[in-house]
């Protein structure tokens, strides 16, 4: 059974079903779109135990994978992949049913970004993936790694030493991927951020404060003050769901 979420703003509602849940995450038509993907404790870590999923429950897994849904893109960096564990970007038959019916291809894109190249190709994130993967990276990324790569994934470059994160976007957008919708992690965040190319924050704070030394949802060398506007405030039993959209 679904985890029961009601909004609370605006126009207050009970019980979302999944129809309800994604008209609460519009994209918008015909333009470029990047939205992350979160969830925090109410003190600002980003993990426990190391992880984002020690955070979530079952209503913040409900929304994780609702939100692939409507996504032509799903972009995660290097860090989250290897230490969250990523398998392929295979959406369940449902969600593959509601994408056709809607005139996308089954399954989203998955794109990641690295500097390093350090992915395995023999995983099953490249192995298994209903739709070859992008790697994003840099010009001067290691070249055996890059030849390991090549046969699973397009392998782009975008930038010399550092991921430029417009180009990035650009070529997404050259592939017909406007909805691009990631789930970080923290140092792609905070590159993001920097470059000023981040539309939509979705948020999850999770009801429990977690103390010690975890790191928050966004971290760069230096700060990079966005301003945002609250855009709807989901809830399931005492955690929140916060959109926040860029001014
Ligand atoms: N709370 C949440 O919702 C949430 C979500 C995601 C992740 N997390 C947690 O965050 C932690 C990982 O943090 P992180 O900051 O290391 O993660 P990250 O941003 O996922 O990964 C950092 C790595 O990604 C690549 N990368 C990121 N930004 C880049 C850029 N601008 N240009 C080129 N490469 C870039 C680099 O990969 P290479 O090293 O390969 O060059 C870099 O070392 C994990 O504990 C994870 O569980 C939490």
């Amino acid at each position: 059974m679904n985890a029961r979420i009601d909004r609370l703003w605006p126009r207050p509602s009970e019980d979302l079903g999944d129809e309800e849940l994604l008209a609460a995450y519009p994209f918008p038509h015909g333009r470029s779109w990047l939205r992350m993907n979160f969830v925090t404790s109410i003190d600002g870590a980003a993990t426990r135990s190391g992880r984002s999923g020690g955070l979530g429950d079952d209503a913040d897994r409900r929304v994780f994978d609702l939100l692939r849904r409507p996504a032509h893109a799903v972009l995660v960096a290097a860090g989250t992949v290897r230490i969250e564990g990523y398998e392929a970007m295979r959406l369940d038959d449902e969600a593959v049913a509601w994408r056709v019916e809607r005139g996308l291809p089954p399954h989203p894109v998955f794109a990641l970004v690295t500097r390093s190249l350090d992915l395995d190709p023999a995983s099953p994130l490249f192995t298994d993936a209903p739709v070859r993967p992008i790697v994003y990276t840099v010009a001067s990324a290691p070249g055996h790694r890059r030849e390991a790569l090549d046969p699973v994934a397009d392998v782009v470059d975008v930038g010399d030493r550092q991921v430029d994160l417009a180009r990035l976007r650009s070529d997404l957008a050259a592939r017909g991927c406007s909805r691009i919708h990631s789930e970080g992690g923290p140092s792609l965040f905070g590159a993001f951020l920097e470059a000023k190319a981040v539309d939509e924050l979705c948020l999850t704070v999770a009801p429990t404060l977690e103390s010690g030394s975890a790191r928050r949802i966004a971290r760069a060398p230096d700060p990079a003050p966005t301003e945002t506007t609250l855009a709807s405030v989901l809830r399931a039993a005492d955690e929140l769901f916060l959109r926040y959209v860029r001014r």
